[in-house]
């Protein structure tokens, strides 16, 4: 059998007795997960006893992505994610998923998002409406908290104020922290030891539950359409059968999507403005392209399609900084990748990260380099090498709104604003369960012609 694969199988290097690779996930996971495909298209590693089958390969990629018979949602992620954020569409098995994907899909009907959008500028606009010229403000939190605020906005319109945003948004962050620790732990019975760490994460955990149960009451309350996201899930009804989601499955989904809109979107913005700060070549363009487009205007949803630097920016970003960076599954049967034979049962995983920084296909992977995405060198890019959303029926149902909902933020942000970088310690990716960054201080500049510069 192997000999007759293309592809090759290897054994990641370093292993230890006992831990297996888990000082190396545990310590410095980016880098080594990036190492892998140098040594083979599926990499074996250890995650103490269990073994892990790391697909290195585009190619190999799409076919775990899509082939979801044989290579379920589970494994090391998705297994501990479960736990604390119930059984939503991102979490379940592929049992319940054509079910869910069906109810939840009309909630990202276009027409909608065109309406969401009008959430994400009054957001921002709000957001900045704060800012002060020669100000220095910490970018990777304001970028968290207008993330938060556009999907709980987008998800709830109505009756959530500042205070449940805030709320909401500083649970998430504890949540989302407590949830990556709790999955590199190789020993369950370390997750439930009372120490401080677990203490805060249960406890947001519950705020975060209760605060969900109230608004999904509250709508039951008082139903009709507000043309929000939970609006359209209570309304969901399956077309052959009349189903629709219970109480459990829509805060189920409440949750999931608040987990997994707003800190993706968050650090994946943060991301940009500092690699625009470090970019001035990229920068200018992109100032040079908003000042063409708008001409000192906002922003709507109508420019998008002339932006084409603020997209291949943003896109440039999640390539570099993808962050969803790694994601697990299980497989239901014995079968067989790069000629290896894996049993059922096992974990595979597909790392985001790894793939978008294999130097195969893209040159120099650490540098940022938006013209990778002129279409002219775009269409050399495998496909499954660059899947930021990942891929086949598991693929981001918030794909759309993501890169709508960012493009807007960054014109609007630096339609008006120039965000420096300041001297300061060296920023640091942090790999949690999404992929953040260290603290990212920026100096507020305002650009010419915009309100803020007569100010
Ligand atoms: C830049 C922003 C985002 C990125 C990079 C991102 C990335 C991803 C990735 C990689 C997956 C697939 C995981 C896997 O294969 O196991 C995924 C799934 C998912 N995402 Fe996103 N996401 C983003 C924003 C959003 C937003 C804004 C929402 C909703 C408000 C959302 C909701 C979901 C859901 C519900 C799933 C599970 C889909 C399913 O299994 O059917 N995401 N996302």
């Amino acid at each position: 059998m192997g000999e007759s694969s293309p592809f090759t199988a290897a054994i990641a290097p370093g292993g230890l007795p006992v831990l297996g690779h888990a000082l190396q996930l545990q310590r410095r996971p980016l880098e080594f997960l990036a190492s892998l495909p140098a040594h083979g298209d599926v990499v074996t590693l250890r995650f103490g006893p269990v073994p892990v089958y790391l697909v290195c390969h585009p190619e190999l990629a799409r076919r775990v992505l899509q082939d979801g018979r044989t290579f379920d949602k589970g494994g090391l992620v998705f297994d501990k994610a479960k736990v604390f954020l119930g059984n939503g569409l991102a979490t379940c098995p592929r049992a319940d998923h054509r079910r869910q994907r069906r109810l939840v899909q009309p909630a990202f009907h276009p027409d909608r998002i065109t309406a969401y959008t009008e959430v994400v500028l009054r957001e921002t606009t709000r957001m900045m409406e704060g800012w002060q010229p020669g100000q220095a403000v910490e970018i990777r939190a304001q970028m968290h908290r207008l993330s938060a605020q556009i999907t709980a906005r987008t998800l709830l319109s109505t009756d959530f104020g500042g205070a449940d945003a805030n709320e909401l948004a500083s649970c998430m962050a504890i949540v989302s922290k407590g949830l990556y620790r709790q999955m590199l732990m190789p020993v369950a019975a370390l997750q439930r030891l009372p120490t401080p760490a677990n203490r805060r994460f249960h406890q947001a955990l519950a705020r975060l539950r209760a605060l969900i149960s109230r608004v999904v009451a509250d709508y039951r309350r008082h139903p009709g359409d507000r043309g929000d996201l939970l609006s359209a899930l209570l309304a969901a009804r399956d077309e052959d059968s009349g189903a629709t989601l219970d109480d459990q499955e829509i805060h189920d989904q409440v949750l999931t999507l608040m987990g997994a809109g707003s800190e993706t979107s968050g650090n994946a913005l943060a991301w940009t403005f500092h690699y625009l700060g470090t970019h001035p070549d990229v920068e200018t363009r992109l100032h040079a392209e908003l000042d063409a487009v708008l001409a000192g205007r906002a922003p709507h949803i109508g420019d998008l399609p002339q932006l084409d630097v603020v997209r291949r920016a943003f896109t440039e970003t999640l390539r570099l900084r993808p962050p969803g960076w790694l994601a697990t599954r299980i497989t239901t049967t014995a079968t067989e990748l790069a000629g290896r034979p894996i049993p059922a049962g096992a974990n595979v995983a597909v790392s985001h990260y790894a793939l978008h920084h294999d130097r195969r296909w893209f040159p120099h992977p650490e540098h940022f380099d938006p013209d990778r995405w002129l279409p002219e060198r775009a269409h050399r890019v495998p496909r499954g090498a660059m899947i930021p959303f990942g891929a086949g029926s598991r693929k981001c149902i918030g794909d759309t709104l993501a890169l709508t909902s960012a493009a807007l933020v960054m014109a609007a942000i630096a339609n008006r604003w120039r965000l420096g970088h300041q001297p300061g310690p060296t920023l640091r990716a942090v790999p949690r369960m999404t992929l953040g960054l260290s603290p990212l201080h920026m100096l507020l500049t305002p650009r010419p012609g915009s309100p803020s510069a007569s100010d």
